[in-house]
């Protein structure tokens, strides 16, 4: 009952070793890098829907669901949003962007990454800095949540970032005061996203306390950007197993088909190899999922 995706590079769609996996292998698709800011608005009000038209027209052609990936995020953000001064337009800028963005894709997105990675790695607790939060403050990330449930009400809205895995750490516990906050305050926020990009020895032995927490607020959780430095069975196993534990986790996605099309590929993180032939954690995954 849960989904299996992955990232995808629409310029990768031609290759038909990278599409005839994708095909086979996952049902829900995430835009690794096409619906981000510096590419759907690159100037002020000028949007390009191109690149990320590409790979919804594959899904819908091939049965696979989309998660859509990322509104409002610190990074790929154009110069001209970072040197915006003035909190009136900043929030026009943003929520212009998120209401543009969302209606284009009105009904074929199955969960918007609304906010991506918005606290801060120092220990802390709190919000990174960045042009949003400086200009705006803290309540930026409600607005964007406000405004796209305004505008795509089907959507599920969640709010994505890393090393939020290990229940301990300040910046988990941060981002879980921050859903408790909008749960209890009826902010809309429907999941939480865990980008679950990890080193050798896979996740924290507290990931599926982590997850189990989060959906006792009231919010789905998901696996969102799953890659494990070289890659070990155990490692995605356990991975797998944490979310399958947890009812109210949805689905994984990790962050590319084969090594060679990760952001990490010098650490061999995904499920197949560079000739697209499975690795011994796809199989290790097959099996935690129950398949055979
Ligand atoms: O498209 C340009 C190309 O025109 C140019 O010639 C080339 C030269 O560097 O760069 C190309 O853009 C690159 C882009 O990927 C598309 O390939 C960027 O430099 C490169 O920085 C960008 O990297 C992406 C990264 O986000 C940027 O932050 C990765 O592909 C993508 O996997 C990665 O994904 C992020 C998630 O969105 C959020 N969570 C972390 C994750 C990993 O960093």
């Amino acid at each position: 009952g849960r989904y299996f995706g992955t990232a995808v590079a629409s310029g990768r769609l031609g290759d038909s070793t990278y599409s005839t996996i994708l095909d086979r292998e996952f049902n829900m698709i995430t835009p690794e890098n096409e619906m981000k800011w510096d590419t759907t608005e690159p100037s002020r009000g000028s949007f390009n829907f191109a690149p990320a038209d590409a790979i919804v027209g594959h899904a819908s052609a091939h049965g696979q669901r989309m998660r859509g990936h990322t509104l409002v995020w610190h990074s790929q953000l154009p110069d001209w949003v970072k040197s915006l001064t003035d909190a009136t337009t900043l929030r026009g800028v943003m929520d212009n962007h998120i209401t543009t963005e969302m209606s284009h894709y009105k009904g074929t997105i199955y969960a918007w990454d609304v906010v991506n990675e918005a606290f801060a790695d120092d220990g802390s607790g709190r919000h990174r800095g960045s042009v949003f939060q400086n200009v705006l403050g803290d309540g930026f990330i409600e607005e964007a949540f406000r405004t796209a449930r305004n505008t795509d009400p089907s959507a599920k809205l969640c709010y994505n970032d890393y090393n939020i895995e290990n229940w301990s750490d300040a910046k988990t516990q941060g981002v879980y005061r921050m859903v408790k906050d909008f749960k209890s305050r009826g902010v809309p926020i429907d999941c939480v996203g865990f980008q679950s990009h990890f080193g050798t020895g896979g996740p924290p032995a507290s990931f599926q306390t982590t997850l189990s927490s989060f959906a006792a607020l009231g919010v789905d959780v998901q696996l969102t950007e799953l890659d494990i430095a070289q890659a070990s069975g155990n490692a995605y196993a356990t991975a797998v197993q944490d979310c399958l534990n947890v009812t109210r986790c949805t689905g994984i996605t990790v962050w590319g088909i084969r090594d060679s099309d990760s952001w990490r590929s010098g650490e061999n993180p995904l499920l197949f190899d560079r000739n697209g032939t499975k690795k011994p954690a796809y199989g290790a995954v097959l099996t935690t999922l129950g398949g055979s």
